[in-house]
Formats: structure tokens, sequence, C-alpha cells
């Protein structure tokens, strides 16, 4: 499979009154053609600040403190204003976590959908318009014509979300960055679109980065997961693999607190603690105080390095649960 894109070494910060916020501190991975790859992680882990990061769209506190985006030999960091305008809305797009604040809300939802049509094909007004509706009418959105003549603000938080990935995929990029892109669709609606998506990798080659809360939406659509911790990635996997072996205490923290459906009985163990606060970050793993594997080694020494486990599988600990030979004992998840 042919690498499309590739992340490394990213560290981004933000700088607030209460001095910096470390929020990616370090992450590396690639997207590969016709590929989907999650990325899980609680909360404020940094999930969106590297979505951002990579597309350069960072709020203006937040600032790149090193590493590289590596598309098509250029590195996205690095590149022209212009060239980047180029690539984004077009080769690379995304759809973001809050559509309705990343929507103009004084633009009609027609105006902003033709805008990179245009931009992007050159087409005239009349046919980028046709090819906005088809795209709207691809997300499953009633009456096309009406929803362009509206305001974001007329619009609810489930069809700014279909607007907003129309938006992302009428021009077929290579790289569809999608935060929570499904978060406030009805869930029926919501497998319609998740199928879509996965088609799209199919029919015209996108590589998909899926960012979701939503582990039954990782087993259903992810070829290759991350998991995120405190802006580290701390395991790295395909979904088969990572679901039946999840090495790191945090990833095996976040299958207990799920219910099973080989398994209902089952108490669910809440993951205990909450997660850090990334203001002052500490050197060492940012996981020690809520791990139930920590020892001293963890609280001594830096954070440590994502290594392979075995081929394709990665781990950052020093002191990785114990799973036998074939994982046993972690049962059916659903994985696809
Ligand atoms: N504009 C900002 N200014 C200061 N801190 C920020 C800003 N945006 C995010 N942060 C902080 O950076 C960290 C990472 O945030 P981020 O939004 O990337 O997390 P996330 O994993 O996407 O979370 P969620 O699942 O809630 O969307 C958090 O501690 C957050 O509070
Ligand atoms: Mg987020």
């Amino acid at each position: 499979m042919a690498e499309v894109l590739r992340v490394e070494d990213l560290k981004v910060r933000y700088r607030t009154r209460g001095g910096d916020i470390r929020a990616v501190n370090g992450v590396n991975f690639t997207l590969q053609e016709r590929s989907i790859t999650c990325l899980v992680g609680e909360s404020g882990s940094g999930k969106s600040t590297v979505a951002l990061a990579l597309m350069g769209l960072l709020p203006h506190n937040g600032e790149v403190t090193g590493g590289s985006v590596l598309f098509q030999e250029q590195d996205l960091l690095r590149i022209s204003f212009g060239r980047l305008r180029r690539i984004r809305g077009k080769d690379i797009t995304m759809v973001f976590q809050e559509p309705q604040s990343a929507l103009n809300p004084i633009q009609s939802i027609g105006d902003q959908l033709i805008e990179p049509i245009r931009t992007h094909t050159g087409s005239k007004k009349e046919q980028a318009w046709r090819i906005a509706e088809e795209g709207l009418r691809e997300m499953g959105l009633p009456d096309p014509p009406q929803i362009m003549r509206r305001y974001p603000f007329q619009v609810s938080g489930g069809q700014a979300q279909r607007i907003m990935l129309s938006m992302a995929l009428t021009l077929r990029p290579k790289v569809l960055v999608a935060d929570e892109p499904t978060s406030s669709i009805d869930v029926t609606l919501q497998a319609e679109i998740l199928a879509r998506l996965k088609g799209y990798v199919q029919e015209w080659g996108c590589s998909i980065l899926l960012i979701t809360h939503d582990m039954g939406v990782v087993a259903h659509m992810a070829d290759e997961v991350a998991v995120m911790y405190g802006g580290s990635i701390v395991e790295h996997a395909n979904v088969q693999e990572l679901f039946h072996r999840p090495y790191h205490p945090y990833t095996w923290g976040i299958f207990q607190a799920l219910p099973r459906m080989d398994d209902a009985d089952r108490m669910l163990q809440p993951l205990q603690g909450s997660p850090p606060t990334l203001l002052n970050l500490p050197d060492q793993c940012p996981f020690v105080p809520r791990c139930s594997k920590a020892v001293s080694r963890c609280r001594e020494e830096t954070m440590p390095q994502l290594d392979l486990v075995t081929a394709g599988h990665a781990v950052a600990c020093y002191n990785m649960m114990d799973l036998g030979p074939k994982g046993e004992g972690i049962g059916d998840r659903g994985v696809n």
C-alpha cells in the first residue's frame, strides 16, 4: 500500500495566560492509500489539535513547535500559504468537530459550497451549483436547493455536519481529515454516511483520518487505530490486533469500560481518575496517576517511546499488559 501522508514528531502548544499547554508531544503516524486510520482517546488528549495542526488551521494562540507533515514530498508545515491553500480544500479536506462554527454565519450555504468548487475546478457558477446540490443529496439531505438558500443558523447540527461532509468530499480529496464527523447525526443515518465514507475509500482511493470517541465506529471503520493520551500516541496497531491485544494499560482500560455483546453480565469498570492537565505536563508518562500497572520506572524515567511489540503493533509503556500468546480473555468486541 502506498503512503499518502506522513506526520513526524509533531509537537504543538497553546499559549495561555496560565502558561503553555503542551497539547501534542511528538506524534508520528502515516496514512496509507485506501485506508482509514482512527484516532481515539479521551476528551482533551489532543486529537483535534493534531488535525488542525496538519491542516495549518490552529487558532492564533496555537503553535507548531516541531515536526513535519509530508504530503507529495512537501512539508505542509513549511510550504508557502498559496501552495497550502491549493492543496487544502482539494487534495486534503477537513470536517470540523463543530461544523456550525466552521461555517461562515453571514454567507448562504450555497455560496459557501460553490466557492471551493469554483476555485479548484474553474467551473461556472451554474455548474458549481449543480455539483454542490448533488453533493448534498449524496449526504442524504432532503431538498438541497432549499438548504443552499439557507444560512448556517437556519440548519440543525446534524445538517451542518452533512453540509461540511459534502463540502469536504465533493472534490474527491486524496485525504479526508474528519473530526467526529457524525456525532450529531441520528444513528440510522450515521450508519449510512459511514458506509458512504467507506465506499469513497474504495471508489477513488481516499485515505481518511477519522477522529472519534466511539469504539463501535472504530470497530466498524478502522484499518489502523492510534490511541492518544495526554498529547501522545500510546498505542498503534491495525484494528483487529488492537481490539484483541490492547497492550497499553490505558487502551485496556478503555475496553474494560465498554459493554460486551458476549458477556452482558460483566461489571463495567470505568477508568478511575481524570485526564491529565496539559499545563506544565511532566516528562514522565502522563497515565501514571491512573495506571494499575505503574512501576517505579514509570515515575522516574521520561515517557517511554512508542516501540514495536510485534510487527505493526507499537506501544509506549514500560510495563504493558500481559495478554498471553493469543490475547486470551479479551473476548469478542464486534470488530469487523
Ligand atoms: N485554543 C486553545 N487554547 C488553549 N488550549 C487549548 C485550545 N484548544 C485546545 N486546547 C487544549 O489543548 C488540549 C487538547 O485539546 P484538543 O481539543 O486537541 O483535544 P481533543 O482530544 O480533540 O478533545 P475532544 O475529544 O474533547 O474533542 C486540551 O487540554 C485543551 O484544553
Ligand atoms: Mg476534539
